[in-house]
């Protein structure tokens, strides 16, 4: 008898935590279903879990929530036709806190502007952000990232800071990339952007080739840390001084 009493007790040890750790790392996210129904959700959802280990749940509108899509809180990103705000019943709340900010993350920011169901990205930056004066933010690593670039990229495009030599004909150096306005933009999405998406895979963003349209070259494979490198490589570089050199805009 004294045995299942302690065997009990040591049971409800070990499950409260538990249960008070699950709560912690479960979301409760309300969604209207006009955007639960473009897939954005499903695409981003699974990679925000991945990382923060924290799962979560779509509920629908009405139902009680620890997040909220929709018109009031942080302003995320733009798409079918709105501003998406999050709002966050409790800002003390674990998995809440680690949701909105990955939301706001650039890693989040990437994935919600990778999904391209057809090809196309249904979703963008919020409109009411100012342009952004670029902020160069070395959070990843510019060492790799050259590196990457030299493997990756260098077959087609000039990838060092100093000057344009190397690279094919018209294909803009990085150098000359690094000088537009929204270059981190485009290269945070360069995967979606021509030519790249026919021979470029991004672990875990970018769907298989399709097999009847396999990559017409050696395929470019990047994990999103590299390319997160590269962007902290580009960033590093000097913009090129322009003087007559952007033929390709
Ligand atoms: C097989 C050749 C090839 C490879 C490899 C390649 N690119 Fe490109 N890239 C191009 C061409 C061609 C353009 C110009 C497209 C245009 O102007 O329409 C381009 C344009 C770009 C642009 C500007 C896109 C835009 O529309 O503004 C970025 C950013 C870019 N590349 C990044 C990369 C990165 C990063 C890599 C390596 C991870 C890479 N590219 C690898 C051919 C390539």
């Amino acid at each position: 008898m004294g045995h299942m009493r302690f065997f009990w007790a040591v049971l409800a040890m070990c499950l409260l935590p538990m249960m008070a750790w699950a709560e912690d790392r479960l979301v409760r996210l309300q969604a209207p279903d006009a955007l639960v129904e473009t897939g954005l959700l499903k695409h981003i959802l699974p990679r925000f879990s991945l990382k923060s280990q924290v799962r979560v749940q779509i509920v629908g509108v009405g139902e009680a929530a620890d997040a909220t899509l929709g018109d009031t809180g942080t302003p995320l990103f733009f798409g079918i036709g709105q501003t998406w705000h999050l709002a966050v019943a409790n800002p003390d709340h674990l998995g809440s806190k680690r949701f909105s900010d990955w939301m706001g993350s650039k890693v989040g920011q990437r994935a919600i502007i990778g999904f391209a169901p057809d090809g196309e990205a249904l979703f963008g930056p919020p409109q009411e952000q100012k342009v952004a004066v670029v902020e160069v933010d070395l959070d990843g690593d510019a060492v790799l990232g050259q590196e990457v670039s030299r493997r990756a990229c260098a077959r087609c495009h000039a990838v060092e800071a100093k000057g344009r030599m190397g690279g094919i004909g018209s294909t803009p150096s990085f150098a000359v990339l690094r000088s537009l306005n929204d270059w981190e933009e485009r290269f945070s999405v360069f995967y979606i952007l021509n030519p790249h998406p026919s021979f470029t895979l991004i672990d875990e963003v970018t769907p298989p080739f399709p097999a009847d349209r396999p990559s017409p070259i050696v395929p470019i494979e990047l994990t999103l840390d590299e390319l997160e490198a590269v962007l902290a490589y580009v960033g590093s570089m000097a913009a090129a001084d322009l003087g007559g050199a952007l033929v390709h805009q």
